[in-house]
């Protein structure tokens, strides 16, 4: 046979694969997503996310160190509170001396480099487990959106780098940057969850911060997964309002949406795989149906290759270990 051009070539050996490849992921790709809890010593495995934990801020500390060793280079951060300090108003979320500003503030003095972006939302704060005030069984946009202000300002008041706001409230990045300029803190960025839609996957994360709504679900300020041009709509308003990096959020069934982002804005888009995403992996992984370092590796280079310029991934320790090896 006599072809004009044959694709092969170009995938016959390891070194013309290595010399064509298109992605190359590293460990500057990452952010790790941490749960902290109160007390010392403390480190409790959340049952649908094996190999995930929730650390007290004493063992948190020394992860951080290990981390940064690792090379990564940016934590999201996120608290479980006890009962007690939940209510309607969220008023723990902005507490100087709650658990989030006081693991800030240790964060950045035991690893000053390590970029830190506290989760901006109330649902940990909530008795009703949702991301805003709740009033007559609805989410509130335009109060919450005040209180998301007063907990980014004490999250830039602990020294966070980037506030990091989940809630997809209306609005909120324009009265968060505008709050932040107004304070001189100019500086502190935001990255904002632009497209995050109302998904299933998100199960194991609420039963690591015993955050599940106690009534109705998210869908009235999160997005139907059906859709795609509202991930446009939303991403030219965040960014207009100000958003420093825009996320999307689920990972991999959402790849779609990183690429058409990636055509149309031009901002950094950080591209979040959710807590689903790792129990289903690793489930299969524990069951001996998929190889761990393998799979880990090619579902982050995936993510990349559609238009992460970050991704924020329970994988990343293990992923920077096997990259490292
Ligand atoms: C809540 C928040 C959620 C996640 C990040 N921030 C859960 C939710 O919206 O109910 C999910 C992350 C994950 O599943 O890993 N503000």
């Amino acid at each position: 046979m006599i072809l004009h051009s044959r694709n092969r070539r170009l995938r016959s050996s390891q070194s013309i694969r290595d010399l064509m490849r298109e992605t190359t992921l590293t460990t500057d790709d990452f952010m790790l997503p941490l749960f902290i809890t109160e007390g010392n010593n403390i480190k409790e495995e959340i049952s649908s996310m094996p190999g995930i934990y929730r650390q007290s801020l004493d063992l948190t500390l020394k992860e951080i160190k290990e981390l940064w060793s690792l090379g990564i280079k940016a934590v999201n951060l996120y608290v479980k509170v006890s009962d007690n300090l939940k209510d309607n108003t969220g008023k723990e979320a902005w507490n100087k001396e709650g658990l989030m500003q006081q693991a800030i503030k240790a964060i950045k003095d035991t690893v000053p480099e390590m970029i830190v972006m506290p989760d901006v939302a109330l649902d940990p704060y909530s008795i009703y487990g949702h991301d805003g005030i709740v009033k007559e069984g609805k989410i509130i946009n335009d109060e919450t959106v005040d209180a998301l202000v007063k907990m980014s300002l004490s999250h830039a008041e602990a020294g966070a780098d980037f506030v990091a706001p989940s809630d997809m409230m209306d609005g909120r990045v324009s009265a968060i940057r505008k709050a932040l300029e107004e304070n001189h803190f100019h500086d502190v960025g935001i990255m904002s969850y632009t497209a995050k839609y109302a998904s299933s996957y998100y199960g194991p994360f609420r039963d690591a911060l015993d955050s599940a709504p106690g009534f109705g679900d998210k869908k009235t300020y999160q997005m139907d997964y059906c859709n795609s041009k509202e991930a446009i709509n939303e991403a030219l308003k965040d960014i207009n309002e100000g958003a420093d990096i825009i996320m999307v959020k689920p990972g991999l069934p959402y790849l779609d949406i990183v690429s058409k982002l990636n055509e149309l804005v031009d901002v950094p888009i950080s591209v979040y795989q959710v807590s689903g995403e790792y129990s289903m992996i690793k489930a299969a992984v524990n069951q001996g149906w998929l190889d761990n370092n393998k799979v880990i590796i090619e579902s982050l280079s995936c993510i990349k290759r559609a238009g992460a310029s970050l991704i924020t991934t329970y994988f990343a320790k293990e992923a920077a270990r096997i990259l490292n090896s």
